[in-house]
């Protein structure tokens, strides 16, 4: 038994893969997540320029998950188109830019560039909440109409949309309407919680420095809100767009959730974080466990299969 699954005419030979922004910055990350059993390689969110990000302490784990204000460091768009051509001459697994930027022309720039290089996703950033001055384009449907109007016809490669979570159906059900008139392959759900603030009461102080303290939230603190936008958009594009689960994930047991909840892939972030790439495994063996003593003979028999009280 395996956990294999197919966008459009790629495989991915395992169900389970790394979240944009968790040890994916450098070529010698990417190398260990080629070589470790994470089913596809998504690489950081990459802007025009490199940037440095944002003033530490900017990540802080705690036991429910962590809070992270990283402001986008990267090294520069053209690095990564770099570093894709470099691991594709020694891994067939998919791999996934992420675009960011501060401007439509940035964003054009960025997926052009993609679209002529050896990756073979281009997920969008819409939802980066650690960027003074910048809102997350995910929540203003009319920026976002004009932003993907300007990217969608740059070339054949999938585009995919990295979205922040809707706590509201109205919200996702606007965001459904674009995603359909843009044609856009996949949606990744959800982007770590913005604008959250954890203190320490003993200092008095906030675990992160940018912000104010406030940054996002991701790990156990938001499964069930990941797993109520993966059902919702589920529910709405009625298996038409491929769903990337993310939020919260550490066990075999979670992506099972996820897959039930309507996701047909699902990337880990804070448990990459917290155990390294060896996690992969371990949760692909869990999944695989539960998959046999239910009877499923792969994960396409449990997507959006939640059953209802
Ligand atoms: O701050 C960051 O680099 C996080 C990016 C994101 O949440 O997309």
């Amino acid at each position: 038994m395996n956990t294999k699954t197919k966008l459009l005419n790629k495989y991915f030979n395992s169900c389970i893969f790394n979240a944009s922004g968790v040890k994916d910055i450098t070529l010698k990350e990417l190398e260990i997540l080629a070589g470790s059993n994470s089913g596809a390689i998504v690489m950081k969110t990459c802007t025009i320029e490199p940037r440095e990000g944002n003033h530490n302490p900017r990540c802080v784990s705690t036991p429910l998950g962590l809070i992270q204000s990283m402001g986008w460091p990267n090294l520069g768009y053209k690095k990564y188109i770099e570093f894709a051509k470099k691991i594709k001459e020694k891994t067939t697994k998919p791999i996934i830019a992420s675009v960011g930027g501060f401007s439509i022309e940035d964003y054009k720039t960025i997926v052009e560039a993609f679209q002529k290089s050896d990756v073979d996703f281009i997920e969008i950033s819409l939802s980066c909440p650690n960027l003074e001055g910048h809102s997350q384009i995910g929540y203003d449907f009319d920026e976002t109409e004009k932003l993907l109007s300007q990217l969608i016809n740059l070339g054949k490669k999938p585009i995919g949309l990295k979205l922040p979570a809707y706590l509201d159906s109205a919200l996702q059900e606007k965001m459904v309407e674009i995603i359909k008139k843009y044609k856009i392959s996949f949606i990744t759900c959800i982007n770590s919680l913005g604008n959250s603030l954890i203190i320490d009461s003993k200092s008095e102080k906030p675990l992160i420095k940018p912000k104010k303290g406030r940054g996002g939230l991701s790990g156990d603190y938001i499964k069930p809100i990941a797993l109520g936008n993966v059902q919702g958009f589920y529910n709405l594009l009625k298996n038409k767009v491929f769903i990337f689960g993310v939020g919260g994930i550490k066990t075999g047991e979670d992506v099972f959730e996820f897959l039930l909840a309507g996701a047909n892939a699902v990337q880990i972030g804070t448990t990459f974080e917290k155990e390294g790439p060896s996690c992969f495994q371990r949760i692909e063996k869990e999944l695989v466990e539960i998959l046999q003593k239910k009877n499923y003979k792969n994960v396409q028999e449990v997507i959006g299969k939640l059953k209802f009280l």
